[in-house]
């Protein structure tokens, strides 16, 4: 008889959300929020559980108008007290993504104790995104991470595009695993996997998840899904069979890449939250604090919520 699949051997215990709606999720949106309003909703999420909120991004304001004053959020998350959260600061990590030393420099002064790079596997892509080849962004992170890690800040590193280009269309697998072994030996100690436009599915999600554990481990990569085409659920279920345990999710699910044309919202956090308790997997949030979080920051944005949970708890 064939033996019966158990996906409770294979599905890690405990997994790590990376909430990044106040930077993928704003950066977005139309119009900009004040600072107060990022704050609250930080606060929110902090308040719901969330241990690591991406809190802003150290770009230039005329490409990513959403993202400007993000040292200001930085300086403000650093005084707690005068927002009352309740959420223990010292718990609670706020990275920002920061494309080159200009930006390092910025983050460095606000007190930013964690940062990201963003790479991406397709050239077309790195160009509209940074503005330079995928060869000279590394060159640019070989810098900003040497800085960061000999000031002790943490670097994480994003590759986007690694299913497929808006530009150029299928990505190569190579190139993915070539750029994830580079950012990891530079020094990121963790490589989250983009599929920015939202067209990948479980079965190349397993695919690259298993070539790339030849070089990385496991506890090395996250995955980081937009749900364009309606699969980032499975598609996390895919990295989760494979022993991923570090999941980036945006409230709401809002989201989207000024690069990138057609890219919808990231996976929604609530529904991660949802598909997690269903899986028996520990996460550490508070469903119902989110799911306010979220109907917050759309009434502030006046848009609907893109959680399915969210919109199946208030019709
Ligand atoms: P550039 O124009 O090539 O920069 O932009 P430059 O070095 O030639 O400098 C030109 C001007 O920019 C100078 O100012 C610099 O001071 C200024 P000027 O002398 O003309 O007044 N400058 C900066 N200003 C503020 N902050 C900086 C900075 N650097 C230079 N850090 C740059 C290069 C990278 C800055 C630009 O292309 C940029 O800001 N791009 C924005 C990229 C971005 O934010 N994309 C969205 C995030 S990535 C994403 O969403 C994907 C992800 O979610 C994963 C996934 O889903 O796939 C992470
Ligand atoms: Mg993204």
């Amino acid at each position: 008889m064939k033996k019966a699949f158990t996906p409770s051997d294979y599905l890690p215990k405990k997994v790590k959300i990376v909430e990044v709606g106040p930077r993928d999720g704003l950066q977005n949106e139309t119009h900009s929020l004040s600072v107060t309003t990022r704050l609250a909703l930080i606060n929110r999420l902090a308040n719901a559980g969330l241990k690591h909120i991406e809190a802003g991004s150290f770009v230039h304001p005329k490409w990513v108008p959403q993202m400007a004053d993000s040292d200001q959020v930085i300086k403000a998350l650093l005084k707690p007290s005068k927002f009352h959260t309740q959420a223990d600061p010292t718990e609670v990590h706020y990275p920002v993504l920061v494309p080159n030393l200009q930006g390092l420099q910025g983050a460095l002064q606000s007190g930013a104790e964690e940062v990201a790079v963003f790479a991406a596997a397709s050239e077309s892509f790195t160009q509209k995104n940074i503005n330079c080849s995928i060869e000279e962004s590394i060159e640019r992170f070989r810098w900003v991470i040497d800085s960061a890690l000999q000031e002790g800040v943490k670097v994480r590193g994003y590759i986007s595009c690694v299913m497929d280009c808006p530009y150029e269309g299928p990505v190569s697998t190579p190139k993915v695993i070539e750029l994830a072994s580079k950012l990891h030996a530079m020094g990121c100690y963790e490589i989250s996997l983009g599929d920015t436009i939202g067209t990948g599915t479980p079965n190349r999600v397993t695919h690259l998840i298993e070539r790339l554990t030849q070089n990385l481990d496991i506890s090395q990569i996250a995955v980081h899904f937009h749900d364009t085409y309606g699969q980032a659920l499975s598609n996390i279920y895919a990295a989760l069979l494979c022993g991923v345990s570090t999941v980036d999710s945006s409230v709401a699910g809002l989201g989207g890449c000024p690069y990138a044309k057609g890219a919808s919202g990231n996976v929604a956090t609530e529904d991660v939250v949802y598909l997690l308790d269903g899986l028996g997997i520990e996460h550490g949030i508070d469903l119902d604090a989110l799911i306010d979080a979220g109907r917050f920051i759309c009434h502030e944005l006046e848009k609907p919520v893109m959680s399915k949970v969210n919109l199946a708890r208030n019709p």
